[in-house]
């Protein structure tokens, strides 16, 4: 089992460098195999979620080429056929599948996806859409069989504004998608489609069009900065950061974040694509309500909650995306913090002392808090489950390392 041991109390100063978006990467993976040639992507971070999406591509045998941040796939070679549970099941993510290849081959037979155990996270949105493009949905306990003899443009209402079902639907081409989530990744995703020669316009706003066109080509793209690793970096500065520059991101969409680092009193230069951060003397609480982007990203709230714990006074998380989204909740009360959890809210009081001690990374963004609130705890935290860390944060142990924090991950 691997485990991170992180010595708390070290002040972190200089620069961390942002990697390409997970979230946007592992949509755009699934959606090369659209185009008709060879397509390019770079800035691609080195984690176990893009590793395991071109694993499922190796299975259908697309053709890959890997070199650190660069991946150049080749759809040309892919063979149609059931993705097997074992992979289907690494992550969330691998249900993109679903859209590309049933937008390319009209059928598509694969698992329910893996991912966080955030919630329930259904897949419906998803499926009615492909449903209103002509699709038929089977399915026999987790297995999907989608298949369709044509697909035609509709116009779809999403009932919730769902970044997976958006994206999907757009990648098995769509009419029009009304109430659209409005994520950058999903502009990142059109903007790789558009470049390849499709016609996508409104992606970013709730009513994204799209004008069917015969054939995709090859393209060149770049993945957008991690706005969700920019920001647990910023917040991780706000709490033992002494002029620590987060680098190479898009201040615009980690916005909601900044505000609310300002509000609490931490002291936030922004630059053009960089931000510097410091911990200040005192935090005022404050309340965050998660929400679809631009509101505060659900990603963000179990970091941001350990900075709640240092803020004087009573604070809020009101968590409206996810029903199971507190499971770091236990593990902060563990290390000294007094949060108190009903239904989907919960009510930090502070500030209080964190101390080291054996804690579990229950999803990715809950390891990131684990490692947020150890970086400032008395003594030693043992984090458990780091999986679900390296399936989303590239090179974290190094990142931190580098800006003199004390982590090892060690195998036991
Ligand atoms: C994406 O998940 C991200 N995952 C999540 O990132 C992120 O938390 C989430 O969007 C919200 O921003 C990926 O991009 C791979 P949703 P997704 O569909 O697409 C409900 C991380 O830590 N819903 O926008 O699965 C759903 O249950 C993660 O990086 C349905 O009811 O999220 C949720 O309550 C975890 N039916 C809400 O909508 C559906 O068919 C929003 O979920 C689809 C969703």
């Amino acid at each position: 089992m691997k485990v991170l041991e992180i010595t708390g109390g070290k002040e972190l100063t200089g620069t961390i460098r942002v990697s390409g978006s997970k979230n946007s990467c592992v949509a755009l993976i699934p959606a090369a195999i659209l185009a008709d040639g060879n397509v390019t992507i770079c800035n691609v971070p080195e984690i176990t979620d893009t590793d395991a999406l071109s694993e499922i591509l190796e299975y259908l045998g697309a053709g890959i080429k890997r070199d650190k941040e660069r991946i150049e796939i080749d759809p040309t070679t892919l063979k149609n056929k059931a993705i097997p549970e074992r992979i289907s099941k690494k992550l969330r993510a691998s249900y993109y599948f679903m859209g590309s290849l049933l937008g390319k081959y009209k059928h598509v037979e694969m698992y329910f996806p893996g991912g966080c155990s955030i919630g329930e996270r259904p897949i419906n949105l998803h499926l009615k859409g492909f449903e209103s493009l002509g699709a038929t949905v089977s399915n026999d306990g987790d297995k999907f069989v989608v298949d369709a003899k044509e697909l035609h443009g509709a116009n779809i209402y999403l009932d919730i504004a769902s970044v997976g079902a958006t994206i999907n639907i757009m990648l098995a081409a769509a009419r029009v998608i009304d109430n659209a989530a409005q994520e950058p990744e999903i502009v990142n995703v059109a903007t790789f489609l558009n470049n390849m020669g499709a016609k996508i316009r409104g992606a970013g706003t709730n009513r994204v069009v799209i004008e069917g066109v015969d054939e995709l080509s090859g393209c060149f793209h770049e993945v957008i900065p991690d706005r969700i690793e920019a920001g647990t970096y910023s917040i991780i500065g706000a709490l033992i950061g002494n002029n620590l520059k987060i680098d190479n991101i898009i201040p615009e969409h980690i916005e909601s974040l900044t505000s609310k680092l300002l509000e609490v009193g931490v002291d936030v230069e922004l630059g053009d694509d960089y931000l510097v951060v410091s911990k200040p003397k005192k935090f005022r609480p404050t309340k965050i309500k998660t929400l679809g982007y631009p509101g505060f990203p659900t990603d963000l709230q179990q970091p941001f909650t350990v900075l709640l714990t240092q803020c004087e006074g009573k604070s809020k998380v009101v968590e409206t995306i996810f029903e199971n989204r507190f499971m770091h909740i236990p593990y902060l009360n563990k290390m000294g913090a007094n949060i108190q959890v009903e239904n989907m809210e919960a009510t930090v009081s502070g500030p209080t002392e964190l101390k080291g001690c054996e804690v579990e990374a229950t999803d990715l963004r809950a390891g990131a808090c684990m490692v947020a609130a150890a970086l400032i705890a008395d003594g030693v935290t043992v984090i458990t489950n780091i999986e679900h860390i390296l399936r989303g944060y590239e090179d974290i142990v190094e990142k931190l390392n580098k800006v003199g924090a004390k982590i090892t991950l060690k195998e036991i």
